[in-house]
């Protein structure tokens, strides 16, 4: 299959672009393929040909969209609708990487793909807002939100918690958000097997299990062979820019339904583990 992939460089761009290679796979980032240039798209899919387009672009600074406003505005949405008039113009399918910040975290029971989106930041409104605009301009295209994205390809919240448990007795974790972490090279092979299927419409993709950030950041440390005590909090106490859901577990129905189940959360911060000391040790597999 030929693939065109938007974001290549990014944490979710990287293990995209392992999963798919063995097939035909192009990818851009933000230099070669800059989605707010639309003669830049054209030239990219005409040039490419692709099936499918991975569109994993994004400005996913979640407290700089609230200062860089135009910024968020033209990449995350007028970006993604011309990454979309192209698609339309080639004949390709495209596949649109969105985010649980589209819901406004009110609901105590996992987001069904058609609750109604009501975001609380301006990158949830950006993303809401392409994901109505890509609708418009191909119904057929596929939606794929997901949530607290992780890995060894990006900066994460795993990384950081490790580099502050590293230097620290103790650490305090907000404790009063549930989401479900979600493993790159895992919504990369979901993001693989949906593209083989021909998928369209939206599609809700996360591993299996929910938690607060405490509970994740408790997991990452406590196999981590560091002593340091992770204790919970609230988020009050911890202010941030952009208001965060309180609860954005996405129900895996839409994925479940299509055949694609992914490991439970805690098996895949033990894997990011294991390849994360694996990379310590061999420094050079960093750059693939
Ligand atoms: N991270 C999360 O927790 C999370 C959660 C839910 C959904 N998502 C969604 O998942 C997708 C992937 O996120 P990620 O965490 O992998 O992102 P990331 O690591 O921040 O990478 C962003 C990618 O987008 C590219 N990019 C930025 N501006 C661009 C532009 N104007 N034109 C073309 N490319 C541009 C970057 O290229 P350069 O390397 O050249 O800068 C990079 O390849 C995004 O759609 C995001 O909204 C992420």
């Amino acid at each position: 299959m030929r693939i065109t992939i938007f974001g290549a460089t990014g944490l979710l761009g990287k293990s995209l672009m392992r999963e798919c290679a063995s097939d035909e796979v192009s990818g851009f980032s933000s230099r070669d393929g800059d989605i707010r240039d639309p003669l830049q798209v054209s030239a990219v899919v005409r040039n490419t040909r692709p099936e499918w387009i991975l569109l994993a672009a994004a400005y996913t600074d979640v407290d700089g969209c609230e200062t860089n406003r135009k910024l968020a505005f033209d990449v995350n949405c007028l970006g993604a609708a011309n990454v979309a008039r192209a698609a339309k113009e080639c004949g390709s399918r495209l596949l649109f990487v969105s985010t649980d910040y589209v819901f406004d975290g009110t609901k105590t029971t996992p987001y069904e793909t058609d609750d109604p989106r009501n975001p609380q930041s301006v990158y949830g409104r950006t993303k809401a807002e392409a994901e109505v605009a890509l609708m418009q301009i191909l119904p057929e295209c596929c939606i794929v939100r997901t949530s607290w994205l992780f890995g060894v390809t990006g900066r994460c919240f795993p990384e950081t918690i490790l580099k502050l448990a590293a230097g620290r007795p103790e650490i305090d974790v907000v404790n009063d958000q549930r989401g479900s972490p979600t493993y790159a090279p895992d919504l990369a092979y979901a993001i693989s097997q949906l593209c083989h299927q021909g998928a369209s419409g939206i599609v809700h993709a996360t591993n299996w299990g929910e938690c607060t950030w405490f509970d994740f950041a408790r997991e990452i440390v406590s196999g981590s062979g560091l002593t340091t005590v992770v204790r919970p909090t609230t988020s009050d106490k911890f202010v941030r820019p952009a208001k965060r859901p309180k609860y954005s577990v996405l129900s895996l129905r839409s994925l479940n339904q299509r055949g694609i189940t992914l490991p439970t959360w805690q098996d895949a911060v033990g894997r990011y583990r294991q390849e994360r000391r694996r990379i310590s040790t061999h420094p050079e597999d960093q750059q693939r």
